[in-house]
């Protein structure tokens, strides 16, 4: 049986074969894993903030798609110089996608699963620093954040879906 190939533009392809700023990163300020809900891939955001609460570097590692190694990458670049409030309000998964020059529709949930990582790395910073959260932080969770799940929450997940039926 034969796949027919997901049609990713040209720069999704070249994000894919040539990340930037893949791999792990020693230095981090905060760490944040996250996993979809949806495939069941996951990704780790590492963010190198300052004292002025702007983000210095990014890295990422993805176990995820073509679709989402992209766009992982794409949202490194884009957050960096940003401040946390900055990176919160304006990258969404809309903008990451638009950035790449399009998803397959299938795919949209890989954009949404990068995002959500970031959401869920600022988030973290916050809780980690004490002295409560800012004013521009929501108390619930975004739609990004709900779709990029916790690495026990995902397993969990998961975990039921592979549960044979009960019986009747
Ligand atoms: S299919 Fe899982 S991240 Fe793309």
């Amino acid at each position: 049986m034969s796949r027919i190939p997901l049609p990713y533009n040209p720069k999704v392809m070249d994000l894919f074969r040539n990340p930037k700023n893949l791999g792990k990163m020693d230095d981090a300020t905060v760490v944040a894993v996250a996993g979809n809900p949806a495939c069941g891939d996951m990704i780790t955001f590492y963010l190198k903030i300052s004292d002025q609460q702007v983000i210095e570097r990014a890295t990422f590692e993805s176990y995820g798609c073509a679709a989402n190694i992209a766009t992982s990458s794409i949202v490194t670049e884009m957050i960096k110089g940003l401040t946390l409030e900055t990176a919160w309000n304006d990258i969404t998964w809309k903008k990451v996608t638009e950035e790449i020059g399009g998803l397959p529709s299938v795919k949209f949930h890989c954009g949404v699963l990068a995002v959500g990582a970031l959401k869920r790395a600022i988030r973290k910073y916050f809780e980690e620093k004490g002295g409560g959260a800012p004013s521009w932080l929501p108390a619930d969770l975004t739609f990004e954040e709900k779709q990029a799940l916790e690495e026990e929450e995902l397993a969990q997940r998961l975990s039921k879906r592979l549960k044979p039926e009960a019986e009747t």
